[in-house]
């Protein structure tokens, strides 16, 4: 079947049974004109002319202008056969059934408690509109960037970590900065060490980057530093990646001790860790911790921070912050993967985090989320469910709820979705075997009634 164009389904439907009907007739025979479709399909002459206009660009179809359009014949070739490609590719590295989490949307009617990215309603959406209009005015708002970041915009993610803005590249998106730092910081086949569980994007950027995946069980204070020990014995990975500041999905924060165990760990075994710094900007509760990377003197913390969180998915900015070799290689690599970031994105990035509109922001944000967050809580214990948050987050936009044992996760969350819920179903947040069953439920996405009624809805 083709699909022409989602918004276009009337001309999709039309171009499909043209085109089985071209199926039936011998090359050269003419198509009805055009007004005979429009009636025999009670559909606009436009609806008529993009599905013909279709059949034509794919070569089912032939124009001759004042003569009617005829069928070429190329229909009856025969059906393509790729069956050689999976021999030629070998194993998928990327773990597709983690990747398709990653991209549901839902409908426009789904409830929305598992999507990772604020509401509309959330973003600074009058700031991006002026500011972005302006940078789209700007001379040099269709030129090349450096391939490190504008430097203005290097310098005000800097001056968040005290690092130099020479240490800061400017990639576009958190996750492009996931693959781009395990693929430099590691050869493939090296092992990465991940706590467990943790966020499935990371698995599949450690997974493109043909890295083996370690998993070290978190508890209620992240990664257990006792089994990180073992586990960098074990397979001498240099490599770990962490979310010491509200973690997806299980929103802890990382106390002081682990984190000094961690950075001794890192020097003790050469490693490099690398500290996923999402969700500092979505802060509810008291003070998020400083970066990891401010503690460590000797290069082992590379920091990647982002805006798609915090301002909008669109707002693919974010910065990976790395010092010494490292950092000279993930810079100096950069043009192997693109040239820059747009200039328009930057200039809008740069305009927002140097303005006041971004504390006034950030503020308004913190009260939003909190609201978000309470009421999804009350929600769940006015439904009476059987499900413990066992971590109230203090940051961040998930909450991390554990169910009855044996509970099917994954048949909860297809029947959830089928009552227009979308949640979030816990396995895929495990390496190996999930220990007990979680949902990852989103506070960002949908509105407090929206909550409210998807709550309900699971819960009946
Ligand atoms: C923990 C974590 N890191 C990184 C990302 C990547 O974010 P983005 O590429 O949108 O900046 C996400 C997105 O869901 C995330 O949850």
């Amino acid at each position: 079947m083709y699909s022409l164009m989602s918004k276009d389904n009337r001309s999709a439907e039309v171009a499909d049974a043209l085109r089985e009907r071209a199926a039936t007739m011998r090359p050269g025979d003419r198509l009805p004109p055009v007004r005979d479709l429009v009636q025999e399909f009670r559909a606009s002459a436009a609806t008529i002319s993009h599905a013909l206009a279709h059949l034509q660009a794919v070569g089912v179809l032939k124009a001759e202008p004042g003569r009617g359009t005829f069928v070429t014949g190329r229909n009856r070739l025969p059906e393509a056969d790729y069956s050689w490609q999976s021999q030629a590719l070998g194993r998928a590295r990327v773990d597709i059934r983690r990747t398709t989490r990653l991209g549901a949307h839902g409908g426009p009617d789904d409830i929305q408690l598992s999507w990772g990215y604020l509401a509309a309603e959330l973003q600074p959406i009058d700031d991006l509109r002026a500011l972005g209009a302006r940078a789209a005015r700007s001379s040099h708002a269709w030129s090349m960037m450096p391939p490190t970041g504008l430097p203005d915009l290097r310098r005000a993610f800097a001056a968040e970590y005290h690092a130099e803005p020479g240490d800061v590249l400017v990639v576009p998106g958190g996750q492009q900065a996931l693959v781009y730092a395990m693929r430099t910081l590691a050869e493939p086949g090296m092992a990465v060490v991940v706590e467990s569980p943790t966020y499935p994007g990371a698995m599949i950027a450690a997974q493109s980057a043909g890295l083996e995946l370690v998993a070290v069980p978190a508890d209620g204070e992240g990664i257990r530093t006792d089994k990180l020990a073992d586990a960098l014995e074990r397979t001498r990975a240099t490599l770990l990646y962490l979310q010491p500041c509200y973690a997806n999905p299980t929103g802890t924060v990382l106390p002081p001790a682990r984190r000094q165990e961690i950075l001794r760990l890192a020097a003790e075994h050469g490693a490099f860790v690398i500290e996923d710094d999402w969700a500092r900007h979505l802060v509810i509760d008291g003070a998020p911790p400083p970066p990891l990377l401010t503690d460590d003197p000797d290069g082992h913390v590379v920091s990647i921070t982002t805006l798609t969180k915090p301002v909008a998915p669109g707002m693919r900015v974010a910065a990976v912050i790395a010092r010494g070799p490292a950092g000279e290689r993930l810079r100096g690599a950069r043009v192997a993967d693109d040239m820059c970031v747009p200039a328009v994105l930057q200039e809008t990035a740069l305009g927002l985090l140097t303005s006041s509109a971004w504390p006034r922001h950030l503020k308004r944000l913190r009260s939003r989320l909190g609201e978000r967050r309470d009421a999804m809580l009350s929600e769940l214990h006015a439904t009476g469910l059987r499900m413990r948050v066992a971590q109230v987050p203090t940051g961040g936009i998930h909450l991390w709820a554990r169910l009855p044992e044996g509970t099917d996760t994954a048949a909860l969350s297809r029947r959830a979705q089928e009552a227009g819920v979308l949640i979030g179903d816990g396995s895929q947040f495990f390496i190996d075997e999930p220990p007990a069953p979680f949902l990852r439920l989103s506070y960002a996405t949908a509105s407090i009634p929206q909550i409210a009624e998807g709550i309900r809805r699971f819960a009946q």
